[in-house]
């Protein structure tokens, strides 16, 4: 008798481990009988499927009322081959799940199916990324390309004999390639600095004259749109371990689009402040800004708020996606605040150098 409540204790101590580890797994899993009867349901898989009544017992076919998974399951039952597919269109919810059916077998050899879902929603995020980055990259390239192509064309056909037209469709022809350099060259840094690649070369950079510097890079820019700059950096020694060339890389695009995207006569900020925290570098302007719906985007690849005209001024929308990535490879972070019509800052944070 003993040995029996033992035997028994011991059963319910393996069912409770089994129910513990069924219901802290993320995948979804359902296990049903030769006739289709639910022996079992994790917390996942009824989150998944929104089921509160008892279900157990009753066939999956009257519980899910799923198209999608029903037939699969039938055909498992009837073949005894696994099978696997993807589960779409569980709506309200976006998710989209691999989904594993399995033939089991109980020690009396009957036949029945466990159902696993895999959330693979991220992965097929990732996917649809890769395929959007891939179609804007030609796109940015074909526009160019296929200029330098009807300009050299036209210059075969005849134009070459008209000097002052010869020479306009040269310079055309050089604006567009310098223009895929450009665009190449940004492709290149962003791939290199995500990927890791190339270790960062930290060194203690003192603000103050780092900024002068790149600053003075813009001057004849600057002075052409008539605008006012201010470097607004305190006094004392502010300091920031960094990547020289990629600090200095990210505030000159914050520069570029500063002066940019704020008409003649504007006024840009370069500041520098210590929070205690950390490090903050900021650039403002008092240009077009950005529109409220598009400020969350704007750190995207090739993500423009008007495409036409950022396109007409050079820019691919790389620049902010690589000031991210320059950020972040060093740990900081990135924010921007805009206001229509009124300018634009953008925000970079650095954990201080240590002393
Ligand atoms: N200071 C700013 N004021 C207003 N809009 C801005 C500002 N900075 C960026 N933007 C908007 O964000 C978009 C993305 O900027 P980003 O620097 O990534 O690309 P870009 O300037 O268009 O091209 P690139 O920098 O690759 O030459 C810009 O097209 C513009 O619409
Ligand atoms: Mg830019």
């Amino acid at each position: 008798m003993d040995k029996l409540k033992e035997k028994s204790s011991s059963l319910v101590q393996e069912r409770d481990k089994l129910t513990a580890i069924l219901s802290s797994m993320t995948e979804g899993v359902l296990a049903v009988d030769k006739e289709g009867k639910i022996l079992l349901v994790n917390q996942a898989a009824s989150n998944t499927f929104g089921l509160r009544n008892k279900v157990m017992g009753r066939p999956i076919w009257e519980v899910l009322q799923n198209e999608q998974i029903n037939p699969l399951v039938k055909e498992t039952l009837r073949s005894g081959e696994p099978q696997i597919s993807e589960l779409t269109n569980l709506s309200p919810s976006e998710k989209v799940f691999r989904l594993h059916i399995t033939p089991i077998r109980d020690s009396q050899g009957e036949l029945g199916v466990a159902i696993i879902l895999h959330d693979i929603t991220d992965l097929k995020k990732l996917e649809k990324m890769r395929v959007e980055f891939v179609a804007n990259v030609s796109h940015e390239l074909k526009t160019p390309l296929a200029s330098i192509k009807g300009f050299v064309e036209t210059l075969q056909e005849g134009a070459l004999n008209e000097p002052e037209n010869a020479m306009r469709f040269l310079s055309i022809i050089e604006r567009h390639t310098n223009r895929l350099t450009d665009l190449i060259n940004d492709l290149l840094s962003l791939s290199k600095i995500e990927s890791g690649e190339t270790p960062l070369e930290l060194k203690r950079i003192k603000l103050l004259p780092f900024i002068n510097k790149t600053v003075a890079t813009f001057d004849d820019r600057i002075r052409k749109k008539r605008h006012s700059l201010t470097v607004n950096v305190p006094d004392g020694p502010l300091e920031i371990a960094a990547d020289k060339a990629l600090l200095d890389q990210a505030l000159s695009n914050l520069l570029d689009n500063a002066i940019k995207y704020t008409p003649p006569g504007g006024k840009i900020t370069v500041s520098a402040t210590d929070t205690a925290v950390h490090i903050e570098l900021a650039v403002s302007d008092n240009g077009i800004g950005i529109p409220e719906q598009d400020l969350p985007r704007i750190f995207e690849r090739f993500y423009r708020v008007d495409k036409a005209r950022s396109r007409e001024m050079g820019g691919t929308g790389l620049g902010l996606a690589i000031v991210k990535h320059i950020v972040l490879a060093h740990g900081g972070t990135v924010r921007a605040s805009s206001k229509l019509n009124s300018g634009t800052t953008f925000t970079l944070t650095f954990p201080k150098a240590e002393r």
